[in-house]
């Protein structure tokens, strides 16, 4: 700014009207001047030059001008700082309008700025993909909070209190809750099973449902572990749904995400929900079965659990619809059956992606997340 505006106070050689109009005309376009050079990357110092109480430039020219001004010249003077004065002040309100007097300064020879386009982070990849192989089979999607209550999160889902199933479910709980009853205290959904409760308790079978969504469990981060993850539940409630069913449509699945000759086994497992329950396993894909690293050379991949609906959660289910009024026994064990799954987006991704560490995934780094465009 100093190359534009002199820090000498001009001369003024007259005070009759028509010498303070070119004085002050001089004067308006230094401020016009300097608006363009810095007002809008550097308004303080644009304020500084012109308004400054000790050196500001304004000033100084008032005092030295009206120092030796006749008394007859005082108004007019007076009169022509003021102008000058919401000249300034003006261009200090107005920081768009100086912008583009700056835009003028542009030289629009230099390359721009390139801004790439976003890419769809590989976790919501992973989750459209997977529930799109349910779409296809007629599921259609369902969404839940993630802050849940005792009774949706455990107790529905045939956790009693004080289970020791709950342990395998490290849970954060919502602080403050104790004056309330033990079904009706808050804390951070465990997993995606309670909108399987919620759906049910709202609709009528038949129900094939996908529910993806955010989780949280009290866990350490490590590579495989994080206190935040997500996963999708898969709910299939109709009448004559037999395990068959449930095997055939993840064996379809798991082929449709990763490969058709990827082959999967059940094996027995525990879940307070499902009766009886499996987890799921499919062929390694990265030896095809016969042993790597990966699949710590036993040939096979845990991916996901699952088993059929056990009739104490159709029966939570009745209890709450009756409260509801809906006492039309529409989930009476004796009419329908039903299959549930749930499994991880991240374990999901890390394998079909070969990301070792779960961590990147939040970790933001556009190193990582760019491999993915
Ligand atoms: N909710 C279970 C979990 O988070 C997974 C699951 C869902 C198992 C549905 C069976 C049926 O571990």
């Amino acid at each position: 700014m100093q190359d534009v505006i002199s820090q000498v106070i001009p001369h003024l050689s007259g005070y009759d009207e028509p010498t303070l109009d070119t004085a002050f005309s001089v004067l308006a376009e230094e401020v016009s001047a300097s608006a363009a050079a810095s007002a809008a990357n550097d308004p303080e110092a644009f304020r500084l030059l012109w308004l400054g109480r000790k050196q500001g430039r304004l000033k100084s020219i008032s005092e030295t001008w009206l120092k030796d001004a006749p008394p007859e010249a005082r108004k007019p003077l007076g009169m022509r700082f003021n102008q000058l004065k919401q000249q300034i002040e003006a261009v200090l309100d107005a920081p768009v309008a100086a912008k583009a007097a700056v835009v003028q300064g542009i030289d629009v020879s230099l390359p721009g700025t390139a801004h790439k386009p976003g890419i769809p982070h590989p976790l919501l990849t992973t989750l459209d993909a997977i529930v799109t192989v349910f779409h296809h089979l007629g599921y259609s999607t369902r969404l839940g909070p993630q802050v849940e209550s005792d009774f949706y999160n455990f107790e529905a889902l045939n956790f009693p209190p004080n289970h020791p199933a709950r342990d395998t479910q490290d849970t954060l709980q919502i602080a403050g809750q104790e004056s309330k009853p033990g079904r009706d205290r808050l804390l951070m959904r465990t997993h995606t099973s309670p909108v399987q409760i919620r759906t049910m308790v709202a609709e009528q079978p038949p129900l094939r449902i996908v529910i993806p969504g955010k989780v949280h469990r009290n866990d350490a981060a490590d590579a495989t572990h994080s206190p935040i993850f997500h996963q999708i539940e898969g709910l299939c409630v109709d009448t004559n749904i037999t395990f068959s069913d449930l095997k055939g449509t993840l064996d379809h699945a798991m082929r449709a995400l990763f490969g058709s000759s990827v082959k999967t086994r059940f094996f027995p497992s525990f879940f307070p929900f499902t009766e009886p329950s499996a987890d799921v396993q499919i062929s390694c894909i990265f030896c095809g079965g016969s042993g790597c690293r990966k699949c710590k050379h036993s040939g096979w991949i845990e991916l996901l659990g699952c088993g059929m609906v056990d009739p104490a959660v159709f029966d939570a289910v009745t209890g709450e619809r009756r409260k509801l009024g809906r006492d039309d026994g529409a989930y009476d064990p004796a009419k329908v059956s039903g299959f549930a799954f749930g499994m991880g987006v991240e374990r999901f991704a890390m394998i079909l992606h070969g990301v070792s560490d779960i961590g990147q995934f939040y970790s933001g780094d556009m190193r990582f997340l760019e491999q993915f465009s």
